[in-house]
């Protein structure tokens, strides 16, 4: 069972890296005004979802503890990246502010999930 948790954390980290990665690849577009949300920030984000609701599902089954305050608040900001994300994902460009606040929320839950403990 353990092997299959650390797998699934593996397939989390490629969520993040798709979600950010693609965020990345899109900074001096945004400062220019002409960033867009490419495809794989919208399947990054959707692997962050199923993975981390088969994380908390593994660690259930397992009885392991899980901080269920941290995990909604992760849930509720990726429900916000998700949601702008599939909203403006056929838009050829997005406005600087709303492409700033999917990395900043991004990386507010990769410092949630690395420092709440
Ligand atoms: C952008 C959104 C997200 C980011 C950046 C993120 C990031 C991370 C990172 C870096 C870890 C490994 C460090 C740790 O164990 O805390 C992790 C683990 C975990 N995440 Fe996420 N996460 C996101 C969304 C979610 C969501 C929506 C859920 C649940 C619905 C979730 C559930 C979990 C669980 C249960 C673990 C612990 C795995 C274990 O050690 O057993 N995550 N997440």
């Amino acid at each position: 069972m353990d092997v299959l948790t650390h797998l699934f954390v593996g397939l989390h980290i490629i969520g993040i890296a798709a979600l950010l990665g693609g965020f990345l690849t899109q900074m001096k577009a945004m400062g220019q005004g002409t960033a867009r949300f490419v495809p794989g920030m919208l399947h990054g984000a959707l692997t962050m979802l199923v993975t981390g609701v088969v994380l908390v599902g593994l660690n259930e089954a397992q009885d392991h503890h899980i901080n269920t305050i941290k995990i909604g608040v992760k849930l509720a900001v990726l429900i916000v990246i998700l949601g702008l994300v599939y909203v403006k994902r056929d838009e050829e460009k997005v406005d600087k502010s709303m492409f700033g606040l999917v990395g900043l929320l991004t990386m507010v839950n990769i410092f949630i999930a690395v420092l709440w403990t």
